[in-house]
This record gives structure tokens, C-alpha cells and sequence, in this order.
């Protein structure tokens, strides 16, 4: 297999990259990834170097077409998963427009220069958030209704049903995969877990927003990937597949956890203003999963929050290198704006 993944720089793409080398390691493995903030080549650095030929860095824009035609034809690539995406939540709230070119026009591009150089399966990754929000019961279903709340998640869905629309209307090899939130290894430090590990290694106050009492469901990336690589392998053209953790819990209980893992107390934990439009609770099922690809999430939460604080603390030096000058402004922004 000659597989194209886009955005293996940022954190889950990474994962699936070093997965799918552990797993596959006669494929041939292409990363294309524009190296935005949230990407980085120090992630991959060990892949590189025990991949060799086997792995290849294209830098470059998924909307760019030139580029994504000319990569998938030269290197003859048989799959395409489609990881990149502008994935910030309170960035989307900042400034939407970066998050309509990337994942909505982005990933059209993705899908049309796959459509004309006649690649196979495209894995268009999305998320549980073009749900919207749960109140104190349900789960989200694939036949749930789409009501995405974010500029991301509402950008999101745009490639999702876009994804839904290539297939239908052209017959092309696609499945989309939604997942819930993940953690573990490489994830930048914007996003709740590792946040608030920095955070809580400092000393420094830790801004839960609201009450606390939002509700989102954990999986490890390990588990995520190795979704998404059953989608790529067994997946149904043209199903969509929920992955989640089993593992539904309140931010405040999260954050306890970090706390606890880094011996903090919870005098640390500070409310802060909401953010527009939060999404009360997610929930998903993935009976479909389950049944038509295998899929189980293997690792819990305490095991996986337990493998996630031990790597950030065994890899301060990347913690350092990504929390460069961009990421500084916009966190400092934010937050003085919501304290
Ligand atoms: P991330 O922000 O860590 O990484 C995104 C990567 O995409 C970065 O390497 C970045 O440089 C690259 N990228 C951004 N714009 C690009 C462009 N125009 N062209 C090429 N590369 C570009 O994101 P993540 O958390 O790893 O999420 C990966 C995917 O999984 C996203 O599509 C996201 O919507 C989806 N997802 C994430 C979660 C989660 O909990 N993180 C859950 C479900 C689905
Ligand atoms: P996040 O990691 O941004 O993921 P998403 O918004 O995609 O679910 O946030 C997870 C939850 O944590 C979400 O309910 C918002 C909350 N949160 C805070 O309370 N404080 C913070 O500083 C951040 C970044 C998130």
C-alpha cells in the first residue's frame, strides 16, 4: 500500500503514522502537511529515521491542487487519509475564516484531486462534534441529525456531508470516520489535557470554563488510530463509523486527574468565563463500529491518562519547542480576555 496521509505533523496524524509503520512495515507512507502552528516535524523525527525510504515529507497545502494532484499521481498513492484540519475549537471562535479554507475547501480539494487521478479509498477523518450537543441522556448515532454549534465543528461538517455528497454523486471509494475527543502522546498544549498539564507543572492557575460540568467522552489516540486504520481496511464505501472511548466525563474530573497525576492540588483550578456556544455533553455509540470493523477502545481512561502524563514528562523538550512566539499571543489573548 502507498498511503497518503494529510496533516501527519499534528497530533493524531503523528500517531497514526508511527501505527501504521508498526503495523504495515512493507507500506509506503507519505505525509503532506502545510506545518501550520499545530504542526510539527520534531514529532515525526523518529519515524524518519528508522523509516528511511519508506517515509516520505511532502510540505505543502491540502487546498492546493497542483500540489495534492501532482502527489498523488507521481507517488502512485493507493489510499488517502485525511487527517488535516484547522482542530481548535476557541481558535474557530477567534477567527472562523482559516477553518472554512482548511477543512471545508481543503478537504474538498482532497476529495476532487482523489476523484481525477482515480485513487482509492479516501478516509475522510471528522468528529463527533457535527452532532452538536447531548442534554443529561442519549448518545449520538451515524443517523443523528448534523447540528454543528462551532465554527469548527460547523466547518467540519461541511467536509463530512461534502465527503457523504462524492460518494453518492460520483461513486467514489470514501468513508468517514467521527470520533470523540482524544489524548495521549504529541497533542499540542491548547487543547484541555495537555493545557492543563503545562499548566499544572508550573504552578499556574488552571482556567475551567463555566461550571465544569460539560461532558465529553475520552478515548487514548491509540485507540482512535487504530479506528481509523480498520475504516481504511474493512470500512464500507460510503459508511460513516462513530469511535469513542467509553469513557464519558465531566472537565472538572479531568482536571482533577491531571492534578492528582502531577501531585497539584485543586486550588489551582480557577472558573473562568464560558465559551460561546460550549456543547453541554457528548456521547457516543459505536455499535456500527463494533459490528462491521472489530472496533473496541482497549485502553481506560486511568491507564491512558497514567501513559500520557509519563510521555509529556519524559519529552519536556518538545513540550518547549511547540509553545513557540505564535502559540504565546494567541493563549495569552484568550485568556486574559476570559479571567
Ligand atoms: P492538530 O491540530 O494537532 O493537527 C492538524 C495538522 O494538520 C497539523 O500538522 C497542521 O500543520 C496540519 N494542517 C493544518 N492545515 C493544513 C492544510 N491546509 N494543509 C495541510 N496540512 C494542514 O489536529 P488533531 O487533533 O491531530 O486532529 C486531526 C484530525 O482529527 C482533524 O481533522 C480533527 O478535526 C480530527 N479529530 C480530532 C479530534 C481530537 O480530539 N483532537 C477528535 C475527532 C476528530
Ligand atoms: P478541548 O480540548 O478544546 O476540546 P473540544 O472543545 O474539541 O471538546 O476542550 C475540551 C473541554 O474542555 C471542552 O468542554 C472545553 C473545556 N476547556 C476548559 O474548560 N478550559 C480550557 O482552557 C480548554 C482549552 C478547554
Amino acid at each position: 500500500m502507498r498511503l497518503l496521509v494529510t496533516g501527519g505533523c499534528g497530533f493524531i496524524g503523528a500517531n497514526f503514522l508511527y501505527a501504521m509503520r508498526r503495523n504495515h512495515p512493507d507500506w509506503r507512507l507519505f505525509n503532506l502537511d502545510k506545518l501550520t502552528y499545530a504542526g510539527n516535524l520534531g514529532s515525526l523525527r523518529a519515524l524518519e529515521a528508522e523509516a528511511g525510504p519508506a517515509y516520505t515529507f511532502i510540505h505543502g497545502d491540502i487546498g492546493d491542487r497542483d500540489l495534492v494532484s501532482a502527489t498523488l499521481s507521481e507517488h502512485k498513492i493507493d489510499a488517502v487519509v485525511n487527517f488535516a484540519a484547522e482542530s481548535h475549537v476557541d481558535r474557530s471562535i477567534d477567527d472562523p475564516a482559516p477553518f472554512v479554507t482548511t477543512n471545508v475547501l481543503g478537504a474538498q480539494n482532497v476529495l476532487e484531486c482523489a476523484r481525477r487521478a482515480g485513487t482509492g479509498r479516501v478516509v475522510h477523518v471528522s468528529t463527533d462534534e457535527v452532532y452538536g450537543s447531548l442534554g443529561a441522556t442519549g448518545q449520538f448515532h451515524e443517523t443523528t441529525p448534523i447540528a454543528p454549534n462551532s465554527p469548527y465543528s460547523a466547518s467540519k461538517a461541511g467536509a463530512d456531508l461534502l465527503a457523504r455528497a462524492y460518494h453518492e454523486t460520483y461513486g467514489q471509494d470514501i468513508v468517514v470516520t467521527r470520533c470523540s475527543n482524544n489524548y495521549g502522546p504529541f497533542q499540542f498544549p491548547e487543547k484541555l489535557i495537555p493545557l492543563m498539564y503545562t499548566r499544572a507543572i508550573a504552578g499556574e492557575p488552571l482556567p475551567v470554563y463555566g461550571d465544569g460540568q460539560n461532558v465529553r467522552d475520552w478515548i487514548f489516540v491509540d485507540d482512535h488510530c487504530r479506528g481509523v486504520e480498520l475504516a481504511l481496511l474493512k470500512g464500507r464505501a460510503g459508511a460513516v463509523y462513530n469511535f469513542g472511548g467509553a469513557s464519558e466525563m465531566p472537565n472538572l474530573e479531568v482536571v482533577r486527574t491531571v492534578l492528582r497525576l502531577t501531585g497539584q492540588n485543586d486550588t489551582l483550578i480557577r472558573f473562568v468565563t464560558d465559551r460561546p456556544g460550549h456543547d453541554r455533553r457528548y456521547a457516543m455509540n459505536f455499535d456500527l463500529a463494533a459490528r462491521e470493523l472489530g472496533f473496541a477502545p482497549s485502553v481506560t481512561f486511568a491507564e491512558g491518562m497514567a501513559r500520557t502524563i509519563a510521555w509529556y514528562q519524559a519529552n519536556s523538550v518538545w513540550l518547549d519547542e511547540v509553545q513557540s512566539g505564535a502559540y504565546r499571543t494567541f493563549m495569552n489573548s484568550w485568556y486574559k480576555e476570559r479571567a
